[in-house]
């Protein structure tokens, strides 16, 4: 026997349940697990199911149940370490031989875990009888009740040199095992161990089966330290840690919502206020937490501080956790107000508001973002270029290849957002260029009218022709495609056929599709969108190279989604400025000019300001740029 937890665990990794099952009995494939005639007893239907996932078997019919080395036991019927012996072989591991020291440790640290429980028994004492009594009235009056107290096993240490030495001492417990566990401090000069907490308010932290490994403790009033922590010991490794997770499992399992805060008081006040929350012990997350954070649920919610060095803590976690990125694995980010954390948010506004806060919560994706952009100029080609850069860096950084192609998709979509705020000044340009200068009042509007519109047919003519370059587009794009607005009565009626012939055979490449237009007598408009002497790319060639045939279907798509967005809000922005152009003329007011005006402004520069966009109610579903 004696054979250490981590071997038993290679063991059960190495060899598949189901294989070593199926090769003695007929395992049937049932959804996730496999179902079988059960051979521990007499049965015709098959109770007998194996859960390669949770890596056990269980039989309904007689109750059998175990893992890998369970079966073996079973069924070849031996004993435990013959088992894991046979398994071993099997997999090629040689069983380790446990050292002396090794032995020795195991054993110390079981009799660690006794000390730590027995001291957190009596710090609990502690708090009850009458040294704890201011303690106690702190814990309450920080909104702390005895239920929670009692959850938390919140304890207090009394401002005395031997307390707990004394009292551990009475239970049996040597002074180097006390020592060990990180309980008392060894004063350099050789005089006698001391209490390590003293006058302190006692958190017990746990592993996440819930036994006392080590213990912070806060002054009751101002001071420094304010917080103290056990140092390492064999048990406890600071950067393992998640204070609170025992206590945060089942509810965060059962809801799939996990909150990560800084402190102590944080993560107790949040499972006060009904969330599962857990904190790392003031340290930025490591690796080994944030993995473990999410063997319980998919995407834990991490709340920072809205200041700066909340702000640095965020930037931290989001970089360490990138390279461990999987797929459906992320984190997410809530920021909060500047100098508050979620004890005082709590104490100050309620659990609703912080509920909300957590919907709010920002995917890593978007935090990154921001990290790369926020308050950066993108006004030039290099600067767009290093914004680029340093995004597509981040997204290298995620080793698996599935999520890492996603944030570069999400990046490049949003990189396409917000450079397109920045093409007023192109189309400026092209306006000026064309004499469609604004300002110059009703008869300039006109001018202007004609210029926008001018934009607009080009608009459509590269919806349309990205749509002939990709044809692969047209089952995703069909409604949009078939309902956006086209003026042009050509082009509107090549989009009639090319919705018709593709809808007939949905399959068709390039070519195919360009040889039915033909034969339906659209060669001429097919050419002069898409054919050699096209037009269309060389008037807007640094803009919407998305329409190329040689451009990847993705950015063809995306462009074509961001273009389309644009057309119709123009569109909308035009019939607005007709609208407004008719009230003028019935009746001139200082209001229908300012709103002419700002109209007319906000076509010329092609954009306008997305909020203003949004009060004429253009459906666009345009997400912010910058
Ligand atoms: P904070 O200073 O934010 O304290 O430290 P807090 O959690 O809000 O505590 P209260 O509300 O004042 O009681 C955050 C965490 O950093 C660690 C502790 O884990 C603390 O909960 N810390 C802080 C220390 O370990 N030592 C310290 O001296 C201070
Ligand atoms: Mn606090």
């Amino acid at each position: 026997m004696g054979f250490s937890p981590d071997f038993l665990d290679e063991i059960r990794a190495r060899h598949s349940l189901a294989e070593v099952i199926g090769r003695k009995v007929r395992l049937t494939k049932r959804g996730r697990e496999y179902v079988a005639v059960c051979p521990f007893h007499n049965e015709k239907t098959p109770s007998f199911t194996v859960s390669e996932e949770k890596g056990f078997f269980h039989c309904f019919g007689c109750g059998a149940h175990g893992d890998v080395i369970g079966f073996v036991m079973r069924f070849d019927n031996l004993s435990f370490p013959e088992a894991v012996e046979r398994l071993a072989a099997d997999a090629g591991l040689p069983i380790p031989v446990t050292s002396p020291e090794e032995r020795a440790r195991a054993k110390e640290q079981v009799s660690i875990y006794t000390v730590t429980e027995a001291a957190s028994s009596w710090f609990e004492k502690q708090l009850r009888a009458a040294a704890g009594k201011e303690a106690l009235g702190y814990l309450h009056d920080r909104g702390i009740d005895d239920e929670t107290i009692a959850r938390f096993r919140l304890g207090y240490a009394p401002d005395a040199r031997q307390a707990l030495k004394e009292g551990l001492k009475a239970g049996d417990y040597s002074e180097s095992l006390m020592i060990t566990a990180g309980l008392l401090v060894v004063p350099e000069d050789g005089r006698a161990s001391y209490d390590r907490f003293r006058g302190r308010v006692i958190f017990p932290i746990t592993d996440r089966r819930g036994r006392p490994i080590a213990f912070g403790g806060r002054l009751l009033g101002e001071g420094q330290p304010k917080y103290l922590n056990s140092p390492e010991t064999p048990l406890f490794h600071k950067g393992r840690v998640l204070y609170g997770l025992a206590n945060a499992l089942k509810s965060a399992r059962e809801t799939g919502a996990l909150a990560v805060a800084e402190g102590y008081m944080d993560v107790i006040a949040l499972n006060r206020a009904g969330f599962a929350a857990v904190g790392p012990l003031g340290t930025a997350l490591t690796e080994f937490q944030i993995r473990e954070l999410w063997r319980v649920v998919a995407e834990p919610v991490l709340c920072f501080d809205g200041d700066a060095a909340g702000m640095r803590a965020q930037a931290r976690a989001a970089e360490r956790a990138l390279p461990l990125l999987q797929p459906g694995q992320s984190l997410k980010f809530v920021n909060l107000p500047k100098g508050e954390d979620p004890d005082s948010l709590i104490v100050k506004r309620g659990p609703k508001a912080f509920a909300e806060m957590l919907d709010g919560a920002k995917p890593l994706a978007e935090v990154l973002w921001r990290m790369e952009t926020a308050g950066k100029p993108v006004d030039t080609p290099e600067r767009r270029a290093s914004i680029d850069r340093r995004l597509d860096d981040r997204a290298s950084q995620i080793a698996d290849r599935t999520v890492q192609n996603y944030y570069r998709r999400y990046f490049r979509s949003r990189l396409w957002e917000a450079f397109s705020d920045y093409q007023p000044a192109l189309r400026r340009r092209r306006g000026a260029r064309r004499g469609l200068r604004s300002g110059a009042g009703i008869g300039g509007a006109d001018r202007l009218g004609q210029g926008a519109e001018g934009q607009a047919g080009h608009r459509e003519t590269v919806l349309v022709a990205t749509v002939l370059n990709h044809p692969g587009l047209i089952g995703e794009i069909a409604e949009d495609f078939a309902a956006m607005a086209i003026e042009d009565p050509e082009l509107d009626s090549l989009r009639q056929a090319i919705l018709e012939v593709s809808a007939v055979d949905p399959g068709l490449d390039v070519e195919a599709l360009r040889l039915h237009l033909t034969q339906r007598g659209f060669s001429h408009t097919v050419d002069r969108l898409a054919g050699p002497g096209a037009d269309v790319l060389d008037w807007f060639s640094n803009l919407d190279w998305f329409s190329n045939p040689d451009a990847a279907p993705e950015d063809a798509l995306l462009g074509w989604r961001h273009l389309l967005a644009r057309h119709q809000r123009l569109y909308a922005l035009m019939a607005e400025l007709k609208a407004a152009e008719e009230a003028l003329g019935r009746s001139m007011t200082e209001e229908g000019w300012a709103r002419f005006e700002a109209l007319k402004r906000m076509i010329d520069e092609g954009e306008g300001d997305e909020a203003e966009i949004e009060g004429y109610g253009v459906a666009s579903g345009r997400p912010q740029g910058l």
